[in-house]
């Protein structure tokens, strides 16, 4: 049965950060969901009459969008989020690796891989690429949850050989095999993605980074997931263990983890040999502000990324982001953006949500658009959900200006629905 959607809907028709804002995006009154696709956009008085048969759902003045991809994120994370006062290296060594620890409980990682995929849609997240724990059952648990909620989700199991405790340690065999029946399980599975994930150069030994980067190379259209020159301590450190590395990303490099469908969370503190090779490769660089606040990472500088070709999405990489909500990362990138001379127009914010994210995880044939044919995972937007945003979006001239106020202080309470392929989940 079709579902005709009435609101503000905004189709981004070519990157804002090519052309001006009000060129990028269209506006339309109302969308046609069919079959859990896009079937059809255009003014709500010429929907309702081409389109008699579909139930009409009038959100009023709701701003209608793809839903938020979140580009980089720990499922496994969700029980220690927002915990005090650390840098990543001890922040990983006092909260992230007990936490993780407990997902060798299948039950225990089925109940927070349901538990963040609600908090998600909840935020109006459709999408979300996850990093695992060591555990194949965390990786199975996600892909499980993500499909009985009929959600695209990218997912890997997290590899560490070094410098882990006990018990959250594989070894470059163990990595590789458990990686290649994963991928091999889940890949193309439905809506499901696998993403071949080491967790970070000071987590793997050399010898794990070439079994992954031999891996990625029998399977080209997997993704690759990792972290990337997020601390200035945590580069020096990979200095130490990597001596004969030219930086960082040779690291990844040498091993055949650098390509087009690698994702590189953080990506802060670069040289310009790897800028280069990032930008030559079109690799995808994902910004993680409200954690690089949280954790005291630095400021990625969205405006020389973007200026230089690089390829950029968003994400709230909890639980070092101490967020579920897309929103508050797009405050977050727009804050470090004036911190770093670029202040990021709305337009620019929504689209690096949504298309840009989705591009990183080559989907955005499918999603992060509305393209018609597209995938139905959509989210509606109250733009006035709390007296504070109310009061200021009433006085806006125009819809950018009646968005700002509920990416710059909106939550989950902005959140007016959310669809996945079609089906109402908010
Ligand atoms: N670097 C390696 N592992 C992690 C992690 O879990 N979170 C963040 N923010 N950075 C990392
Ligand atoms: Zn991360």
């Amino acid at each position: 049965m079709a579902e005709l959607v009435l609101g503000c809907v905004l189709d981004f028709v070519a990157d804002p950060f090519e052309v001006p804002p009000d060129a990028a995006a269209r506006l339309h009154g109302g969308v046609l969901i069919e079959g859990g696709r896009i079937a059809a956009l255009g003014a709500a008085a010429d929907l309702r009459r081409a389109h008699p048969e579909a139930a009409v759902t009038d959100l009023g003045s709701a701003l209608i969008l793809p839903g938020f991809v979140d580009a980089h994120m720990h499922y496994p994370q969700t029980g220690m989020i927002a915990s005090w006062g650390k840098r990543l290296i001890d922040w990983l060594e006092t909260y992230t690796f007990p936490e993780e620890m407990k997902f060798g409980d299948a039950a225990y990682a089925r109940q927070q891989a349901d538990l963040t995929l609600g908090l998600a849609l909840a935020n109006g997240t459709t999408t979300l690429a996850s990093f695992c724990t060591i555990h194949p059952q965390s990786v199975d648990a996600l892909f499980e949850a993500a499909e009985a909620r009929g959600m695209a989700v990218v997912a890997g199991k997290t590899c560490m050989d070094r410098n882990a405790p006990d018990g959250l340690r594989d070894d470059p065999r163990s990595a590789y095999d458990d990686s290649a029946r994963l991928l091999r399980r889940w890949h193309g599975r439905g809506r499901a993605l696998y993403a071949i994930t080491p967790r970070f150069s000071p987590t793997s030994s050399p010898e794990q980074l070439a079994a992954l980067g031999a891996l990625w190379a029998e399977y080209p259209d997997c993704l690759m997931q990792t972290h990337l020159s997020e601390q200035v301590d945590e580069v020096a450190w990979v200095r130490d263990l990597y001596p004969d590395a030219r930086d960082y990303l040779d690291t990844y490099e040498a091993q055949g983890l650098l390509g087009a469908r690698g994702l590189y969370g953080h990506a802060i503190h670069l040289d310009p040999r790897e800028r280069d090779r990032l930008r030559e490769v079109g690799a995808g660089l994902v910004h993680c502000p409200t954690s690089n606040t949280f954790i005291g990472s630095g400021l990625f500088d969205m405006g020389a990324r973007i200026a230089e070709g690089q390829r950029v999405g968003l994400a709230t990489d909890t639980g070092g982001g101490s967020s579920f909500s897309m929103l508050r990362v797009m405050a977050a990138a727009y804050e470090i953006g004036q911190l770093t001379g670029t202040p990021l127009h709305p337009a620019q914010l929504l689209w690096l949500a949504t298309t840009g994210s989705a591009r990183l995880l080559h989907c955005e044939d499918r999603i992060g658009t509305m393209g018609i044919g597209t995938v139905a995972d959509l989210v509606a937007l109250d733009l006035g959900a709390t007296p504070a945003i109310a009061q200021r979006s009433a006085r806006a001239q125009d819809i950018w200006e009646a968005v700002f106020p509920t990416v710059m202080m909106g939550d989950d309470r902005a959140t007016a629905g959310v669809w996945v392929e079609g089906r109402r989940a908010i």
